[in-house]
């Protein structure tokens, strides 16, 4: 059972983002399964890269829509954005040197996180980059 579904709640209404929402989550339910399959420590370190790597990218697509179109909220969302890379990133340099198991209070930090992140921050900016064309 995947540990996060997405949701209609959690549409930002333009679907290049939530696209990548959802491949996000998909991510988050394959570190899940991963942990839960008992996979090697090599195989959830790449799926946990993977992760990162993809939140980044998904980080960046929305801070050059903030920067393209002058979104007013842009500095304290590329700061929520700075905050959980940093968390991640530190998380990720535990378990690569064999201090931390992937914990289920991780994978619940991470679940809780995307999902109020977008209803919370994610969600203010739709009527903002609607408005000058953003789809
Ligand atoms: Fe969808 Fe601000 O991350």
């Amino acid at each position: 059972m995947p540990l996060m579904e997405w949701t209609q709640d959690l549409s930002v209404d333009i679907s290049s983002i939530d696209n990548q929402h959802k491949k996000l989550i998909s991510l988050i339910n394959q570190l899940h399964e991963a942990r839960l399959q008992g996979r090697g420590k090599e195989m959830v370190g790449e799926t946990l890269t993977a992760l990162i790597d993809y939140t980044r990218t998904h980080f960046s697509f929305e801070e050059k829509l903030f920067d393209t179109h002058g979104y007013p909220a842009s500095a304290s969302h590329k700061e929520e954005h700075l905050k959980l890379i940093d968390q991640v990133l530190d998380y990720k340099n535990d378990f690569a040197k064999g201090d931390l198991t992937l914990s289920t209070d991780l994978m619940i930090f991470l679940k809780d996180w995307l999902r109020n992140h977008i209803l919370g921050v994610d969600k203010k900016y739709t009527e903002f980059l609607k408005s000058k064309g953003v789809e």
